[in-house]
């Protein structure tokens, strides 16, 4: 790949030149790759309608790139190690060869089931390499891969089948995490009663689990796969033509599918892992996100793939069978770059060094981390214990929306700096606005944190409403895509994300919105009204405390009953992720006289920030203020 980056000096010119010409730098990165027809029009676009296209009239599958042009030199290497659950279980490791056999016969599966170019399949995997199969034989054929996180519940999954029109489900009778089994097939069969649009469910066996199958609807997948053709001809797809869908949490009730196209998320992928791992020929990358969020997409299989990597996928926990997991599996497999995020380092960390130690980690080269904000004990607790002082850290600032990594350092050239993600990847041009829509200039500023230039990897629109699209990322700033963040800029310009702006909290690394938790909270028979906010959690980041108002007073036991049941609910409609670890309940909440219920003000509450509270005098109903602050939990 070319425009690696090799020094601080290096960075800087092509950082400038990406800048001054665009177009011949991303032309540079696209030549790499193979195209059945080379593009005609490297970009095209308009931010303001939120209209972008990369590489126009070009012709391509991405899966070429990813499996078969790797055949010829690397086909005996190892591409996929699979690590189970259970320590117990033997790896697997799947060679370029095997992949490609496994990818064309699941792309024949599909295709026998009726998947056609452009309808939409929904996975509900556990992380086993089948997982990996289907997105990549789904991209094979051209139809587009919707994958559902394994741990959100039955009516979540429904939304997000009907939201994209899912034609096929694929799934496993269950998945084993930690101690844990979950039963997947059971949450599928309760979310496919709320659904029409899913003709048929293909299911792996994981677990062996007595599953109930649908008749004329489910199917076992491993008969049919041993069956079929091991070769598939892999669609030839325009540049711009969806490749995946992703849903990720809005700011209000309705998650945001977004849409990633073929060329430009392709090239971004390969072109920010190369970058960012410093990747080597020989080496080992371990990732420890889900495939079912960004991050899995990008690099466990895209990124780590396009480049002929060898890619770890886990399938458990970092907890089991012991705390030392991570590490032992870094030893096993003599990890060279190993990509986290900082909840997983917080809870490891809180564990103690004994579990670390015990291991050793010499192979280690890069460490990463990506998902939210990375304190300054947790940073230094990684790089002294995990990485010896000696692997460079790069904290990764990206989003589902950004396709790909945004703001990192390079890993051997970038000085790092604990809490900063420093500078952003040639090619990306971002910018602090203020709340008037200026940019800032060139001191130390913190600002709103916006992109003023495509990218390849951007995505391109949300599923069926393009208008959201703007109005959420487009429409604050004209001319700007805006991330939802806000930032730092210090003198020498490392960027330092601060957190988000809006109604999205992260809680272990997860993005929440906070009006779909409330809605399911004021389903409740008994409340009258919820808000939740963040509050700052020494493991997960930020955890989640809600304020409730209740329709009727409820005695000390009825109230302990209410908080078990609304937490259900929320496991149940969002996941379990998103139960609250504070519940307060009170008689009223702080409003504006326009009746917007004063989220800043439960904000400073829960952090204990109550000196902070500022003019409360404005309020429609001042005195509730007193009453939340003494019952405070
Ligand atoms: O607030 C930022 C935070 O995570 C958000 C994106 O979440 P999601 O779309 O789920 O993608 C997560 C994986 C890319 C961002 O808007 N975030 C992500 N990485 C960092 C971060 N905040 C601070 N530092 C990071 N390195």
């Amino acid at each position: 790949m070319k425009h690696q980056v090799r020094d601080l000096h290096e960075y800087f010119q092509i950082r400038e030149l990406a800048e001054q010409q665009p177009e011949k730098f991303w032309t540079a990165i696209a030549e790499t790759f193979e195209w059945t027809k080379k593009w005609d029009n490297i970009l095209d676009y308009d931010l303001k309608k939120a209209d972008v296209k990369w590489f126009e009239g070009g012709e391509l599958n991405i899966t070429e790139n990813c499996i078969d042009r790797h055949i010829e030199k690397r086909g005996d290497q190892v591409a996929i190690i699979f690590e189970p659950n259970d320590p117990s279980e033997k790896e697997q490791r799947i060679t370029y060869n095997e992949l490609a056999e496994q990818v064309n016969r699941m792309a024949n599966v599909l295709c026998q089931e009726g998947v056609e170019k452009g309808d939409r399949v929904c996975v509900y995997l556990p992380m086993i390499p089948e997982l990996a199969y289907t997105v990549l034989a789904c991209a094979r054929i051209g139809a587009i891969h919707s994958v559902v996180f394994a741990g959100f519940s039955a009516s979540a999954l429904a939304s997000r089948i009907n939201d994209a029109s899912c034609k096929m489900v694929v799934t496993a009778d269950g998945g084993f995490r930690g101690d844990k089994t979950i039963d997947l097939k059971g949450i599928v069969n309760k979310a496919l009663e709320d659904t029409s649009s899913v003709e048929r469910t293909l299911v792996v066996r994981r677990t062996g689990a007595d599953v109930h199958m649908e008749n004329g609807r489910d199917e076992w997948l491993s008969e049919k796969l041993e069956k079929a053709n091991s070769f598939f001809a892999p669609e030839k797809m325009d540049s711009e033509d969806p490749l995946f869908i992703l849903y990720t949490s809005g700011s209000t009730g309705k998650p945001k599918g977004m849409v990633h196209t073929t060329a430009g998320y392709m090239v971004y992928a390969a072109y920010s892992f190369q970058n960012v791992f410093q990747y080597e020929a020989d080496d080992v990358y371990w990732c420890t996100a889900d495939i079912g969020w960004i991050t899995g997409h990008t690099y466990i299989v895209y990124g780590p793939l396009l480049n002929g990597a060898t890619t770890v996928m886990f399938e458990g926990v970092p907890s089991y069978p012991d705390f030392d997991r991570f590490w032992q599996i870094v030893e096993k497999y003599e990890i060279n770059q190993f990509y986290t995020a900082p909840t997983a380092i917080r809870s490891l960390a809180k564990q103690g060094a004994e579990h670390v130690e015990k291991h050793d980690l010499s192979s280690l080269k890069v460490l990463g981390t990506v998902g939210e904000p990375i304190n300054e004990e947790a940073w230094n607790w990684y790089h002294h214990h995990v990485g010896q002082e000696r692997c460079p850290i790069v904290d990764t600032w990206w989003q589902t929306e950004t396709g790909g990594i945004m703001i990192a350092p390079i890993p051997f050239t970038t000085p790092t700096k604990a809490t900063y993600a420093s500078f952003p990847l040639p090619g990306v041009q971002p910018a602090l606005l203020d709340e008037e829509g200026d940019e800032i200039g060139d001191n130390v500023v913190s600002g709103n944190l916006c992109i003023k230039f495509p990218w390849p990897g951007m995505a391109r629109t949300i599923w069926n409403n393009h208008q959201r699209y703007i109005d959420t990322y487009f429409a604050r700033y004209p001319g700007y895509y805006f991330t939802g963040d806000a930032a730092l800029r210090d003198p020498a310009g490392y960027y330092r994300i601060t957190g988000r702006v809006d109604d999205v909290i992260i809680v272990s690394g997860h993005n929440l919105g906070t009006a779909p938790i409330e809605n399911v909270i004021n389903e409740h028979q008994n409340v009258a009204e919820s808000a939740i906010v963040g509050y700052s959690h020494e493991v997960k980041g930020n955890a989640l405390y809600g304020y409730i108002t209740l329709k009727n007073e409820l005695s000390e036991e009825e109230q302990d009953h209410l908080r078990n049941e609304i937490n259900g609910l929320i496991a149940d409609h969002v996941g379990p992720i998103a139960k609250l670890s504070k519940m307060q309940f009170t008689s009223s909440l702080p409003k504006t006289r326009s009746g917007k219920i004063m989220r800043r003000i439960l904000r400073k509450i829960a952090a204990g920030e109550l000196d902070q509270l500022g003019d409360t005098s404005t309020l429609l109903n001042p005195e509730c203020v007193e009453e939340i602050i003494e019952n405070r939990v």
